[in-house]
């Protein structure tokens, strides 16, 4: 699903956003990614949908190459890909039904079509009864739920999350999480940014360390600080 092999990405003549950045992502995986902040975690998820470039390196992603994307596979590769992010990125003066609808629109889907996927996920996120509302009178943890359900809309192979529960409580936070899960085990690959250590301890899959622009596989017992730093 995701191949990128020695990935580097510039900042300054001795600073990196991604240094040699190798990693193989299996149909089907859960991966997140930690780090302290700067290290480099919304930059490789940006460049895995297309909208950093970097300077070396090759990346395949569903099929597309990286290194070779135009307009048309830019776009193309979006409509594949769900993405979710921090702030839900919501657009206020639409019902939520419309802004989950839209994105399938966008893609191609009749309008009835697509309605009926956004009721459909609205119900399966427990939103059922707020299809018509707007986004404004949702707490954040309902937002980000909507969120979820435009990442889904169009059935994507590969959801990107960067920070999906970086502004909420734990019991929303807790919720966004299962619902994550429950994706993953419907046959879509996820890949999470997260600083999120009760996501981290919660979430016990495939944890990828950043630092610096590196990237470093960790076991699934949690990661020791000192000695990654001193690896380097
Ligand atoms: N377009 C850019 N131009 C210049 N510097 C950038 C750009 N994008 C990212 N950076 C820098 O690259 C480094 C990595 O940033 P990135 O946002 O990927 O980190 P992060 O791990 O996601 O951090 P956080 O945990 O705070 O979200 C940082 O030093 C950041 O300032
Ligand atoms: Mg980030």
């Amino acid at each position: 699903m995701i191949r990128l092999y020695k990935v580097t990405k510039r900042l300054g003549e001795h600073k990196f956003a991604l240094r040699d950045v190798t990693l193989n992502v299996a149909p089907g995986e859960f991966v997140l990614v930690t780090g302290p902040t700067g290290s480099g975690k919304s930059t490789l998820l940006k460049v895995l949908f297309g909208d950093e470039d970097f300077a070396s390196g090759r990346g395949i992603v569903n099929g597309r190459n990286l290194n070779r994307l135009d307009g048309p596979g830019l776009a193309s590769l979006r409509r594949e890909l769900g993405l979710v992010f921090q702030d839900s990125r919501l657009i206020d003066r639409l019902p939520i039904v419309d802004n989950v609808s839209l994105a399938a629109e966008v893609a191609g889907v009749p309008r009835p079509e697509a309605r009926a996927r956004a009721r459909r996920l609205l119900e399966t996120i427990g939103l059922g009864d707020h299809a018509e509302v707007s986004p404004l009178v949702l707490s954040a943890g309902e937002r980000q739920r909507v969120s979820l359900a435009r990442a889904l809309v169009n059935n994507p192979a590969l959801l990107l999350a960067d920070e999906p529960t970086g502004s909420l409580d734990p019991d929303a936070s807790n919720e966004i999480l299962d619902l994550l899960v429950e994706v993953n085990r419907g046959g879509t690959t996820v890949v999470i940014a997260t600083h999120d250590q009760e996501a981290l301890s919660l979430l016990r899959c495939r944890t990828l360390f950043m630092y610096e622009g590196r990237l470093i596989e960790e076991d699934q017992s949690g990661f020791d600080d000192t000695r990654i730093v001193a690896d380097l």
